[in-house]
């Protein structure tokens, strides 16, 4: 796909990050838009960015309340937004919604991890199932999933367990990889790419705890595991209040989204242009470019503390 003017697309995850980021600039270059998010006030924020400029006649910049691991509720999404938009096609997906937590199979619950696996595996594949039909009826059609560096290595860091979002994102990566045949076999209109961000600067480590627990506070049982990781760590929290780990998990938050190599903007940007370069294979990041370069050279040694330490000093990731 060469332009997005005059093009519908649909976002998921649309209120905040790499997912507002998208809509703005697909709106920019005079595409519709119509986004979903659990986030009804985000997502009002996303929209008047996409509207300080003002909109060519007839855009339509649209949103909706759905959550992308519940099936019915991406349906009323797509019939709302068809309805709102008057069109029965669109030319672009973006599963981009997605959440962290829920990593260990020991100090989380159940529900955790399936919340995690539900929203960043499910959301992709219901996604799809969910749109195709208006893919199928565009001229034209793109499907872009996004999966993560850790679609290709399971893991954040020696410290940290990590399982349920690395399920999801190799399921992500696999599904779409496989997809490319799948439409080039019965959709030939249809392309599909899988995105692979590093670091990049969102509200992601907020976020995710909102959606895990109702708030951005940590719940007992994430106090209870950040003073493990940190003891892990060599960290004395003895000494530390609950509240002093409440600081330093804000502290977290605030510098993943602002220490990051890359900001949303400039992974949006790489995402469209890997779009419009017709590549289904999309890193962001020097970061995610050294990190498939590192694990295609020394797969053994993936999962090694070392391999981690060297590549996080190469990089300047802070992590774990
Ligand atoms: N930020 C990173 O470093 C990074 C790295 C690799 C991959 N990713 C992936 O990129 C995607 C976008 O993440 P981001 O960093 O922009 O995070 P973000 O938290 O800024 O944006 C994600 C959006 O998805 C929404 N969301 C969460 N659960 C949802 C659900 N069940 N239904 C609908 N919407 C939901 C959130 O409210 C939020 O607005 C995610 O799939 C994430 O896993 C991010």
């Amino acid at each position: 796909m060469k332009d997005f003017a005059g093009k519908t697309a649909v976002i998921t995850g649309g209120g905040t990050g790499m997912g507002r980021e998208l809509a703005r600039q697909l709106v920019a270059e005079g595409c519709n838009v119509a986004m979903c998010d659990v986030s009804a006030e985000a997502m009002a924020e996303t929209k008047a960015l996409c509207e300080v400029e003002r909109l060519p006649q007839g855009l339509r910049v649209t949103t909706h309340v759905a959550d992308v691991s519940i099936e019915d509720q991406l349906k009323r999404f797509r019939d709302e937004m068809s309805e709102q938009q008057s069109t029965d096609r669109i030319h672009l997906l973006f599963n981009n919604a997605g959440i962290g937590g829920g990593g260990s199979l020991f100090s989380n619950s159940r529900e955790q991890w399936e919340r995690t696996f539900n929203i960043c595996w499910g959301g992709v594949y219901f996604g799809v199932r969910t749109f195709l039909p208006m893919l199928l009826k565009a001229d034209e059609g793109h499907i872009v999933n996004t999966s993560s560096v850790n679609g290709f290595w399971a893991s954040i860091g020696p410290g940290v367990s990590h399982t349920a979002y690395s399920a999801a994102k190799f399921a992500v990566k696999g599904f779409t990889e496989a997809l490319i045949t799948d439409l080039r076999l019965n959709a030939p209109h249809i392309k599909c790419s899988v995105v692979m961000p590093g670091h990049i600067g969102t509200s992601i480590v907020s976020n995710s705890r909102k959606v895990q627990t109702g708030n951005d506070r940590l719940t007992a049982d994430d106090l209870t595991q950040a003073r493990q990781r940190m003891k892990a760590a060599g960290i004395d929290t003895t000494a530390m209040s609950d509240e002093d780990i409440q600081n330093i998990a804000i502290e977290r938050a605030r510098a993943f989204r602002e220490e990051a190599p890359m900001t949303a903007a400039a992974a949006a940007k790489i995402i469209l242009d890997g779009v419009k370069a017709d590549r289904w294979r999309i890193l962001v990041g020097d970061d995610a470019h050294r990190l498939d370069e590192r694990v295609r050279q020394t797969p053994e040694q993936a999962y090694d503390v070392d391999f981690f330490q060297s590549f996080a000093a190469e990089v300047g990731w802070r992590l774990s």
